[in-house]
This record gives C-alpha cells, structure tokens and sequence, in this order.
C-alpha cells in the first residue's frame, strides 16, 4: 500500500529532480488515491504559474487543408480515408482568417494542415511573407507535417518561428505500429532534430491513450521530451476515428492525459503546454481541467466556419461553442473564472535555449 504522503515524497522527487522513473510513472498514472493526484495537478499549476504567472496563452488555429498524402492509421484525414470532403484555403482565405485573428486580439497564428503537396515551399513562403509583413509582430506557426531541411529553412527565412511536429511516439516499436511501412521514425526525429537546428520554436507531442501505448513508452516520450527541451509539447487523449484501421480502439483517458500534463510541465517547467482540442472534446470542461493540472496555451480555431467539421482527424471533434474563436471573449471570462488571464502577446518560451 503506498499512502498520500508516499506520493507527495514521489511528486516532491519528480519536481525537484526534473526526471521521474519508470516506477514513479506507473505509480502515478494508475493511483486511485484522488489525494495524491490533487497534489499533483496543484503542484503542476504552481510551477506553471511560477513560470508564466497567471497567463494562459491564446493562438488562432487555422486548418489550411484536409488533404494529406500520409497514411497514419489512427488519423481521420489519412490518404485512405474515403468520404472526405478534402478542402484547401486560399491564400486570400487564410489572411482573412488572420485579419479577424488579430482583431479579435490574438498574436500567434498557427498554420496547420495535412501534407497537402499544393502547399510547396513557393506557395507556403509567399504566404509566411505576407503575414509577416502585415503583423510584423505576431508569431507564426506552422504545423504542416514533415518536410525536407531546405523547406524548413526556406519558411524559417520567410518569417515563421515556430513549428509543430508531434513525435507520436518515442519508441521506434510503437511508432511501426501506429503509422504504415512507408513512414520512418528516424525520419520524424531527424526533421526535429533539423527544425531546432535551423532556430524554430519547437513543439513536439504525442496522443494519450493512442493503441498499443503502454508505460514504458510513455516514459520513452517523457524522457525524449526531458533531452529535447522543446518550446512546446502538445499532448492530447486518443479519440477513434471512424473508418480507420483504429476505428475501433477505446478513446484515451482524459484524467491519465491531465496527469501527464501535470508530469511534464513538473520535468520541463518552462514548456508552453496547451490544454487541446481533444482534451475539450472528451470533456466538456477538458480544457479548464488542463489548464489546472499546468497547461497554459489554448488554441481556439480561426478557420472558416464552413471548413471546420472537414478536418476530421477524429470522431465529434469540437468546431463550435468555446473552440471557435469568435468566443474569444467567452474562453477569457472562463479562464478568468480559474485566476488565469488570457494574455493577448506573443506567449514566448520563458527562457531563451
Ligand atoms: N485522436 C487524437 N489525436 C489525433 N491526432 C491524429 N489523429 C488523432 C486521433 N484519432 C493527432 C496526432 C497528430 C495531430 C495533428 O493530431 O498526434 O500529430
């Protein structure tokens, strides 16, 4: 039997020590002892707020495009899928969303989209520019999957600062079995690798719950994310899609996802964690949650309202109510509600490499 005070000495080690063992994992995603895990998510929350302050960090999401010439077998826009309607903005389209973004107060837009080949580096570079010209003090992100150096570097050029690219997982075995024979783990972990080199902010990240996890990978993620100090770590319970080959795998849990929000803002405090999108869909308060178990990024969406239910990644994926940017307001009085202030700036890493 381990008591409440075994598990405060434990989250004590893991906050002080910035490492946790195999063993301090399982102990504190399986306890049942709801004591022990409010310790851990205040604790968490006093580190993030000890870092940040009270400030949880709003970006404007844009979906550029639902093509993708990837297979991942969990992914609902997966190249396979059949019966998606595939939509890709213009570049007209997403500076509007831009526009309206900044207007209603946020400071970072994120670009993401599935590997759609439209979006060369021509294309992608004369975009980044012109956002970069228009808001020369907003911040950039791009989250368009893998792609070679010389692209990378050629959007680093044109003005983006930061990327995301989730690792999905950080044990070879596991990535094999979550993505098709064409796609290579070492390749993945090189375009991190190229993306740090080059002096993007880096966000890497994995799915909580995803098929096949077990403790011992997700000890291999915290440990990859302990030696690759990114920026940011994006994080988010598993949730089937239908028509994949996981269709019908359980969903992750939305309180083991909380617990390793907590985990990793106590093993790398100056992390910017964002409370997700699926975190939000499993839980009609997910988001709250995670931003009280340490999170303190969330990421509303911009895209056009017409495109927002096509990037289907997976199943009832949230597009209205609090997910859609235009409650920008309604997400600040709700974080207000938590003592949390919706920063209107750029939201930086607290510490520069
Ligand atoms: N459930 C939860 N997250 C998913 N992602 C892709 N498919 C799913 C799913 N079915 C995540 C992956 C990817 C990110 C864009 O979304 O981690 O990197």
């Amino acid at each position: 039997m381990t008591s409440t005070l075994d598990y405060r000495t434990i989250i004590d080690a893991v906050a002080q020590r910035r490492n946790i063992s195999p063993n301090q994992l399982a102990a504190l995603l399986s306890t049942n002892d709801t004591e022990a895990v409010k310790i851990l998510f205040e604790a968490a929350h006093a580190e993030a707020n000890r870092v940040y302050g009270n400030k949880v960090f709003m970006r404007g999401l844009i979906e550029i495009s639902n093509h993708c010439k990837k297979d991942c077998l969990y992914c609902g826009i997966r190249r396979s899928q059949v019966g998606v309607r595939r939509y890709r903005l213009t570049s007209e389209e997403i500076l509007d969303c831009c526009e309206q973004g900044y207007a209603l107060g946020f400071r970072t837009f994120v670009l993401q989209g599935g590997e759609d080949g439209w979006f060369d580096d021509d294309r992608m570079c004369d975009i980044v520019s012109e956002i970069r010209r228009a808001y020369p003090s907003c911040a950039i992100t791009l989250s368009l999957g893998e792609r070679p150096r010389e692209s990378y570097q050629r959007l680093f050029d044109a003005g983006a600062n930061r990327y995301l690219l989730r690792h999905e997982t950080a044990d070879p075995q596991h990535y094999a079995l979550l993505h098709p024979a064409e796609m290579s783990f070492d390749h993945r972990q090189q375009c991190l690798r190229d993306l740090w080199e080059i002096g993007f902010q880096v966000g890497c990240g994995f799915m909580v719950g995803s098929p096949f996890q077990t403790v011992q990978t997700l000890y291999e993620d915290l440990q990859l994310i302990r030696r690759l100090r990114p920026e940011m770590v994006g994080i988010g319970p598993f949730i089937p899609a239908s028509g994949t080959p996981f269709a019908e795998c359980p969903a992750g849990s939305v309180d083991t996802t909380l617990r390793l929000l907590a985990i990793i803002r106590l093993l790398h405090p100056v992390v910017l964690l964002p409370a997700t999108t699926a975190l939000g869909t499993l839980h009609p308060e997910g988001r709250e949650l995670g931003i009280l178990a340490g999170a303190n990024v969330v990421m509303p969406n911009l895209s056009p309202r017409s495109c927002r239910s096509l990037y289907s990644i997976y199943d009832n994926k949230l597009s209205s109510g609090s997910e859609a940017a235009e409650t920008a307001s309604d997400i600040r009085c709700r974080l207000s509600e938590l003592g949390a202030d919706a920063a209107p700036d750029r939201g930086d890493p607290a510490l520069a490499r």
